[in-house]
């Protein structure tokens, strides 16, 4: 489904629903990282695209005493009521993402009427394109704009959904989701320094189409692979800080050379991540430049040296996902590819010529099938606009 299609068809919904039109129909892409894999928690850098799939959230205020929210998923096929006031956790996982950006809309002191909305995703769920923060970012873009309020800020905006999904669905994760959700610019990259959050865009061009390949490898984040990840680099940057004689705040206070210098002293475990994050920061400087000199070829040289990286270092990949990266290597129009996301499953990324797309997509799709019994899912997808409120229906591209 197209950006547009996935509007449109939370906006049929809606009416299918509750009868007459949404009030407001937000947008907010899903997005994958082109570089920087697991660096955002430890203040470091990442190159990332938000993409042409995503979230659509069709919205109407409603008069009624108390506030509820009545939410319908259109892709799940459920619906669910429930209070506003006070907002408490859902025993239903997809309602928490909700919850938690209304709650901390609520908290900005926004007095939030009952809502209801409908829901449509041309987004994989847990395949690592965050398809969570597209869900928060669209649910705050339609609640903002009802309420009539909005910090001026958009790293607030941003923030504000990170926090709903560390404090309310419980997913300690850093920035890079929701940034690349609201700052996506259609045929850009985006480049984020996330200690400073000094950001920039640079075009990636037509000759690239971005694959997003899915294994269907279920990664389940919120079980604590990823935070005992976040772990090991944050014990590594308190090592670092012993070893140097410095404060470190996070892994991004220290260089490459520096913790290499001292890398023999840190914990094994601990080391191996490290340098991944180390090495990743580097290589998104290398990326960037790459991508602003026009050299395709290298950046998705350097992608294919951040799989490996993930796969032997911060131990967050799987058979399939290797698989797929070795088996794209091999096939027309290849650039490079990479796990995103957390990992431990999901998708790859995967940057390949545009003239030769439909050759890749059904060789890779073939070869992988012809080996796991899960069918290959393939999207063929581009850098997309951010979050937003979707315009009138006619004028939508
Ligand atoms: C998940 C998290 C992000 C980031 C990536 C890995 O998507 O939500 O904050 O850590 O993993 O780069």
């Amino acid at each position: 489904m197209t950006r547009r299609d996935t509007i449109e068809s939370a906006r049929q919904t809606f009416r299918d629903r509750f009868g007459g039109e949404p009030a407001v129909v937000s947008w907010a892409p899903g997005r994958v990282e082109l570089l920087g894999n697991h660096t955002d928690y430890n203040g470091g850098l990442v190159l990332a695209v938000a993409l042409d799939l995503g979230v659509a959230v069709a919205a109407s205020p409603e008069d009624s005493p108390s506030p509820v929210l009545e939410a319908f998923s259109a892709e799940l096929d459920d619906s669910r009521i429930t209070s506003l006031d006070p907002i408490e956790r859902s025993e239903i996982g997809w309602v928490n993402y909700l919850l938690g950006v209304l709650r901390e809309i609520a908290a900005l002191g926004v007095r939030l009427p009952s809502l209801r909305l409908t829901i449509a995703s041309s987004l994989p769920f847990g395949a690592g394109v965050s398809s969570s923060a597209a869900l928060e970012l669209a649910t705050a873009e339609a609640a903002f704009a009802l309420c009539g309020e909005r910090p001026d800020d958009p790293f607030d905006v941003a923030k504000l959904c990170q926090r709903a999904e560390i404090e309310f669905v419980g997913m300690p994760c850093g920035l890079l989701d929701q940034f690349s959700s609201l700052f996506g610019r259609r045929s850009c990259a985006l480049f984020l320094d996330c200690r400073s959050l000094a950001f920039s865009r640079a075009p990636l061009g037509d000759e690239v189409a971005l694959v997003v390949a899915d294994t269907r490898v279920k990664h389940a984040l919120v079980d604590g692979r990823y935070a005992a990840l976040r772990r090991h680099c944050e014990s590594a940057a308190r090592r670092l800080g012993v070893l140097l004689g410095r404060d470190m705040t996070t892994l991004r206070d220290a260089s490459l050379q520096e913790f290499l210098d001292v890398a023999d002293r840190v914990d094994l475990a601990d080391r191996r991540r490290a340098e991944h994050v180390l090495r990743e920061n580097v290589r998104v400087l290398e990326g960037r430049s790459a991508l602003e000199s026009g050299d395709v070829a290298r950046l998705g040289a350097l992608m294919v040296a951040s799989h490996d990286s993930s796969r032997d270092l911060f131990g967050n990949s799987c058979v399939e996902l290797d698989a797929l990266v070795e088996l794209g290597r091999g096939l027309p129009g290849f650039l490079g590819g990479k796990l995103c996301g957390g990992g431990f499953g999901g998708a790859t990324v995967n940057l390949v010529e545009t003239r030769l797309v439909d050759a890749f997509t059904r060789e890779l799709a073939s070869a992988y099938d012809a080996r796991f019994p899960d069918e290959l899912r393939v999207f063929v997808t581009s850098a997309g606009e951010g979050a937003g409120i979707a315009g009138d229906p006619t004028a939508e591209d």
